[in-house]
């Protein structure tokens, strides 16, 4: 049964198309057991059936689930063969979250989502490329700060806020990029959202219907992936080599509406994009008269090499929306991030985002100004350049010996995350900087 299982989803085309057959069968098992098709116990057929049943070789067999081991997905009992791990996240109740959608029922929509929950496994397990080490966040500062403008707050500060965001946040948030990421904007421009999430939300509700494209790189952050599929957008995955997002003449026939990307650093293989990609993908959106997303989640991180410029900045013909967070430099429950759009744009932005989100947090936004104009923003954001950029040394120190020549480091020169690939031990390791470990 567990055969027939997987043999249905290696058919079933999609975000794997391109990957080695022995990946392809460990993301196949790795989502039967986090969608709970799996449970905790479950025992795995031996290599040697797999093998014979899915009619691959061994090796193919054995390193997907060596793989599984390793991240402690499966563990062995001697004599006794292969099982589902007991700590593996929850399978049973998430495919009781599924049933119960399905008996209450949810829309399409809603049971897509309720059967690919993923936050929980992609978060919580170890190494997972992107949080931030928030340890030395100056808490009594901020609770200071906090203070004052609780104190502070008039009866406005209290309510929905109908214009974007405070606006001394939006000015420096304006400052800000106009100086280190080279966009060209002013502050009627940028609207302070709660977060990339909610970012690319507001994007897919007001620049898309129901079915339309969006192109993903592939591999993708997986945020993005559910904020369009939550929007009712079909993703099309276009491969990423080393200069970033790579379309394909044959992409051309899935016309986009969005085209989501991360130029500076790649989530998750760190490439950076090239200026002929650059070039490229603003001609492709010029041509379909699709928009662009670019989402610079850690471009603050910068280790070695020239400063990386952004999309934005190349943009003659207002076409990208840029999209940044305070999660990385500051704390991820902040919750406040940015989103720039272009200046056709804003007005209606602004209004959508107050009718659709009824955003407010005006004490905390001006707490967050202040901090910013104070130059704590710019402090908390040297210690961190700091504090990972000798965590990367050492770790790229320690790594070069023991990988040897086969393995390739990519994205080390910024960012939160380095990606290495390993081709002999056919494994994928991605570096955390907020814990300095593997994974
Ligand atoms: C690729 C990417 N974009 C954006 C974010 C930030 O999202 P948010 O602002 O919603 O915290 C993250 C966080 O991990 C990320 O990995």
């Amino acid at each position: 049964m567990l055969s027939e299982l997987l043999l249905t989803e290696l058919a079933r085309p999609g975000l794997t198309d391109k990957l080695p057959l022995h990946r392809k069968l460990y993301e196949a098992l790795r989502s039967a057991i986090l969608d709970g098709r799996l449970s905790a116990g479950d025992r795995l057929p031996s290599s040697r059936q797999l093998t014979l049943d899915l009619n691959m070789s061994r090796n193919t067999v054995v390193s997907a689930l060596d793989q599984l081991s390793v991240e402690g997905y499966l563990s062995s009992r001697v004599g006794s063969g292969t099982y589902v791990n007991d700590h593996v996240p929850k399978a049973a109740a998430r495919r009781q979250a599924a049933q119960k959608s399905r008996n209450l029922q949810f829309s399409q929509r809603g049971q897509t989502l309720a059967r690919n929950f993923c936050a929980e496994q992609l978060e919580v397990q170890p190494f997972t490329p992107g949080p931030a080490d928030f340890s030395s966040f100056p808490v009594a500062l901020w609770q200071r700060l906090q203070n004052k403008h609780w104190r502070m707050a008039y009866p406005e500060m209290l309510d929905y806020n109908d214009s974007g965001g405070y606006a001394p946040l939006r000015r420096a948030v304006a400052d800000y990029l106009r100086v280190f990421r080279s966009v060209p904007l002013e502050q009627e421009q940028v609207i302070i959202t709660s977060g990339t999430q909610q970012s690319m939300q507001l994007c897919a509700q007001l620049l898309t219907d129901h079915n339309d494209t969006v192109w993903l790189e592939d591999p993708a952050y997986w945020g993005a992936a559910k904020a369009f599929m939550a929007n009712g957008l079909k993703l099309h995955a276009v491969p990423v080599d080393q200069h970033g997002i790579a379309p394909r003449t044959l992409d051309d026939a899935t016309p986009p509406r969005l085209i989501y990307v991360t130029p500076s650093h790649q989530h998750p293989t760190g490439a950076v994009m090239s200026m002929a990609r650059r070039d490229q993908i603003l001609s492709i959106a010029r041509k379909h008269k699709a928009w662009v997303l670019e989402d610079d989640y850690d471009s603050e991180f910068r280790f070695s090499g020239p400063p990386i410029s952004s999309l934005a900045g190349l943009d003659t013909d207002q076409r990208v929306l840029y999209m940044g967070s305070f999660s990385k430099v500051l704390y991820p429950g902040l919750k406040l991030g940015y989103l720039v759009v272009p200046k056709g744009l804003a007005s209606p932005f602004k209004q959508a985002h107050y009718d659709l989100n009824r955003p407010g947090q005006m004490p905390l936004q001006a707490a967050l100004a202040e901090f910013i104009e104070m130059g704590h923003f710019a402090s908390a954001l040297r210690r961190a350049r700091q504090s990972y950029a000798e965590r990367r040394r050492s770790l790229l120190a320690a790594l070069q010996p023991c990988l040897g020549e086969q393995a390739l480091i990519t994205g080390a020169e910024q960012g939160l995350h380095l990606f290495c690939v390993c081709p002999t031990r056919s494994m994928i390791w991605t570096w955390h900087a907020a814990s300095g470990h593997w994974v």
